[in-house]
């Protein structure tokens, strides 16, 4: 096997310089558009409408987002700028309820909170958390490819569902970070990519990183998976994660659950991949865990384009949970875990 070089330097939030960066990822794959932001409101609003999307890419926007909103206040007083920081981290968590990674980074971002001195050193130090908080999540992206390649075998078919790359975290991905990283040991491997509607994250997104990294992918409509598992064109599948219970309950993006289930069925082993900061000891079980609802209209249309009758009743929840018994493993970057779940979860989160 010959090793192969990481060409997947995708940044899907930046600071830079007071302001934050997004590429805006309701345009790709047709469009790299990248917009900059100043106003903390207007990048929660980017947050809802998904042109930034992913459990740990949503936290550490958010972590900017508390940076930007101390940056750009005029409040004079530490009194002041901590009420405003307030109000700023409210309206960020008011974004996306699944994904703990976002509650998580703001914690993080209000813990800072209390040990300033004065106005400018709080604004430093919420920058430098932010920072860290965007350099973890890389590193931990990698430590987790490197711990869940060993899981994919040579010449595997794989499955995935979503988005769980670089363009979903800081940068390099989890359940592609894990693809990435067994591409780059020189293991012949390819990808089937679901297509994932209602928002098409797969045949958007997933698809659109995949082959930027030069791994071979097919792309698929959901509803072909079970087909293609029946045929032995498929070996195992990986995704990633919003929220895993103290149980190992996944909630992760709509569908996952039928992938999980599939899988199951034709004896074939389904790998989650993930962060610790994506673990909620607080959650004991996924049926606990909150399921964003979005609009309809995701559902009656396509781009745009309306596709059903414009009255028809739609149910539209963005996430679904697996239960723990269909999960074969849970990568992380401190080592994989596997069944019983609880256990090895909170030994990880004592590591930590
Ligand atoms: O609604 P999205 O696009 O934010 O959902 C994303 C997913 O479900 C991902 O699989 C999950 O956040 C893990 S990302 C590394």
């Amino acid at each position: 096997m010959e090793a192969r070089l990481d060409n997947g330097d995708i940044r899907p939030v930046e600071w830079i310089d007071g302001s934050i960066k997004l590429l805006d990822q309701t345009r790709l794959p047709l469009e790299e558009v990248y917009l900059s932001y100043q106003d903390y409101r207007e990048l929660a609003t980017a947050i809802k409408e998904m042109r930034v999307r992913g459990a740990p890419a949503i936290g550490v926007t958010a972590a900017f987002g508390v940076a930007l909103a101390a940056v750009h206040s005029k409040a004079a007083n530490l009194e002041t700028l901590r009420t405003e920081l307030s109000e700023a981290i409210a309206v960020l968590a008011a974004t996306r309820p699944t994904a703990v990674n976002l509650f998580w980074a703001l914690d993080r971002m209000q813990a800072i909170i209390p040990r300033a001195i004065d106005p400018d050193h709080l604004r430093q130090l919420l920058v430098d958390e932010a920072a860290r908080i965007f350099e973890e999540d890389d590193c931990a992206n990698r430590q987790m490819g490197l711990h869940g390649a060993a899981l994919l075998p040579d010449q595997a078919s794989i499955l995935t569902h979503c988005n769980a790359g670089g363009l979903a975290t800081s940068g390099y991905g989890t359940a592609l970070g894990v693809i990435k990283a067994a591409w780059q040991c020189g293991k012949q491997i390819r990808v089937f990519a679901d297509e994932t509607r209602p928002l098409l994250q797969g045949a958007r997104l997933t698809a659109w990183e995949l082959m930027r990294a030069g791994i071979p992918t097919t792309l698929i409509s959901d509803n072909m998976a079970g087909a293609l598992m029946r045929a032995g064109e498929i070996d195992c599948a990986i995704v990633g994660a919003d929220r895993i219970a103290a149980n190992g309950d996944v909630a992760n993006k709509i569908g996952t659950y039928t992938v999980a289930v599939l899988a199951k069925e034709h004896g074939l082993p389904l790998y989650v991949a993930a962060p610790v900061s994506t673990i909620d000891l607080n959650t004991p079980r996924g049926e606990n865990i909150p399921i964003e609802e979005r609009n309809a209209d995701e559902v009656r249309h396509l781009f745009g384009t309306q596709i059903a009758p414009s009255n028809v009743q739609v149910r539209n929840p963005a996430f679904d949970v697996t239960p723990h018994s269909l999960v074969a493993a849970i990568v992380t970057e401190l080592g994989v875990v596997r069944a019983p779940y609880e256990a090895g979860l909170r030994a990880l989160a004592r590591a930590r």
